[in-house]
């Protein structure tokens, strides 16, 4: 088992070489391994304000929007969360939150947090919220936003947000959404759906390391951000604030110091996908989801998600006879580098979450796993 020790931390920094097909951080495309070590700009040079209008544009691209305000927040998924619900909630609006997994809960408990009185709509942890359903909640009261998971990495489940983000759209309801794991995996549109904020991250499809967070939001938020009784009570991000710096042009003004080799590398990464097309990188996703379905379920490893739910980017299975995930997981691990990942909350140990997801999403990566799994069947 490759491990780090004593010897190895007291010569050069290694780590042990893994295929990263878990919830978290996917492995990086060469392209972007590269982007990374170019030499550091300072966070006000006009070569780097380049660097960022473009990424900024090429976000755009991938969020499919003309939102202006659109930008890389320095820190991970859950700033993008706590940016949309603290510059969009004022204390005591009204928020109905459709949640199905831990990250749906998570809103809920965001949210609230920014003085938000909450309705929840729950859907199962397999499946999603009807959205009829959903759109029948939204008539039972006056709220000021409604939000959801797109991708619920904790489930590998879907959740369709068309028909509520068009109904949000008809009222005077803001609609958010979190497109952490969906983001360069499968279609997002932001202005074609009407979403008036979405967040991503930047660890999952789009395979840049973790600490980013690319997030958009439309007119319609921005005026209720312009026209806040008070300002967010929170200044590192506050959308105004954060626009000063990312707004495009050479007018920046200072507000951060950015994570530089982490927007050369969105920058990169952005574009590797972008070459490749949306489409077509949906379809890779597809494609090697379904060929590891096919190999591992007549092994026992069943799909937790029931069909028309599942996600193509996170598979969540269950165990064959004789086999716990915890154990699987390990093994995985240890005998072949592979990093896969338990499930969370109360199902934790109940699913093996496999993600083939961005530069990950390989059918020889599918195959590796497939194989490495087939060997625990019967020998368990
Ligand atoms: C759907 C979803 N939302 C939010 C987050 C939080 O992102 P981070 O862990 O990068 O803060 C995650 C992380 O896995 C996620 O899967």
């Amino acid at each position: 088992m490759e491990t780090l020790n004593k010897a190895t931390m007291e010569e050069m920094l290694s780590t042990p070489n893994r295929l990263l097909v878990g919830a978290g951080p996917g492995n990086l495309d060469p392209r972007v391994a590269r982007a990374l070590t170019l030499p550091l700009l300072s966070h006000l040079d006009p070569s780097f304000w380049e660097i960022m209008d473009s990424t900024a544009d090429l976000l755009r691209q991938v969020f499919r929007t003309e939102n202006d305000a659109t930008l890389l927040l320095p820190a991970t998924g859950m700033a993008g969360m706590e940016t949309m619900f603290a510059n969009l909630i004022e204390p005591g609006d009204k928020a109905l939150i459709g949640h199905s997994g831990h990250f749906g809960s998570l809103m809920v408990e965001v949210a609230s947090r920014q003085g938000a009185e909450v309705t929840e709509i729950q859907g199962p942890e397999d499946g999603a919220i009807d959205e009829e359903e959903f759109i029948e909640k939204l008539d039972s009261d006056d709220f000021a936003v409604a939000a959801t998971v797109h991708a619920e990495t904790a489930t590998g489940t879907f959740q369709s947000v068309q028909k509520v983000a068009a109904a949000c759209q008809e009222r005077d309801t803001l609609f958010l959404m979190d497109a952490v794991t969906s983001l360069g995996g499968m279609d997002v549109r932001v202005d074609d759906w009407g979403v008036d904020a979405c967040y991503s991250g930047t660890q999952k499809c789009l395979s840049i390391p973790s600490g980013g967070s690319p997030i958009t939001f439309g007119e319609r938020a921005m005026r209720k951000v312009r026209n806040r009784k008070q300002k967010p009570c929170t200044y590192y991000f506050d959308i105004q604030e954060l626009m000063r710096y990312w707004s495009g042009g050479m007018e920046k003004s200072y507000h951060h110091t950015a994570a530089i080799p982490l927007v050369y590398a969105t920058h990169e990464a952005l574009r590797v996908l972008l070459e490749e097309g949306l489409e077509n990188a949906f379809e890779r996703h597809i494609r090697c989801s379904k060929l590891l379905l096919e190999e591992i379920e007549p092994l026992g490893f069943k799909p937790f998600a029931q069909p028309e739910y599942r996600l193509p980017m996170i598979t969540a299975v269950t165990m064959p006879e004789g086999l716990n995930a915890k154990d699987v997981r390990t093994r995985l691990r240890e005998e072949w580098n592979i990093e896969t990942d338990l499930g969370l909350g109360e199902i934790a140990e109940k699913i093996l979450r496999i993600g083939l997801k961005g530069y990950s999403a390989q059918p020889r990566n599918a195959a590796y796993v497939t194989l490495a799994l087939s060997t625990m069947v019967g020998a368990a």
